[in-house]
């Protein structure tokens, strides 16, 4: 079911963004992090979710804006969002591409960029949790899911960190994820 989907993907990010916020806390207190690692979860953000989750929920939200009576208020705020979030993560992702690279960044630009990116990530996430997902489960029938099903084109992709098989490039990642729950 397309709302499982995008829970679970919440709560996945969720734990993505725990991580973020603990290598946020020790840059706060001077300690080296592991920029690699840093660069590895942004790169499944940027390849998985602004690729997947969020075509998922623009393709419903599209669907429920269109059909049932929503103030444009929520209609605005959803596709500023995600508009929003991809570019910090393009930007992120560029910051961290020049600090791998070695190049001089302030330490205070990249705790910036990276709480930028965690507030507007959970801020999001929130929002739809408490608010649009409950109100679109709500709304739709299940007639309008049969027709969002057959909309949705799925092309078998499977997710590459949380799903049943793990990439190479995300197995350093998932172990440290294993450990923090
Ligand atoms: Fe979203
Ligand atoms: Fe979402």
């Amino acid at each position: 079911m397309m709302l499982s989907k995008i829970h679970k993907d919440h709560v996945n990010m969720s734990k993505l963004l725990k991580l973020l916020k603990e290598k946020i806390q020790l840059l706060e207190q001077d300690q080296q992090i592991d920029y690699r690692l840093v660069k590895v979860i942004i790169t499944y953000l940027k390849n998985y979710s602004d690729k997947y989750h969020h075509p998922l929920e623009d393709m419903i939200y599209d669907y429920y804006l269109k059909y049932r009576v929503v103030p444009d208020t929520v209609a605005n705020r959803l596709s500023q969002e995600h508009q929003l979030i991809k570019e910090a993560t393009i930007e992120l992702d560029e910051l961290l591409e020049m600090i791998l690279l070695d190049a001089v960044v302030p330490k205070e630009q990249c705790i910036d960029r990276l709480k930028h990116f965690v507030n507007l990530q959970s801020a999001h996430m929130n929002y739809e949790e408490k608010e649009i997902l409950p109100q679109i489960e709500a709304s739709l029938s299940k007639d309008d899911w049969r027709k969002l099903k057959e909309q949705w084109q799925d092309d078998g992709h499977s997710d590459p960190l949380f799903g049943e098989k793990i990439s190479e490039q995300y197995k350093e990642l998932a172990n440290r994820i294993k450990q923090n729950s």
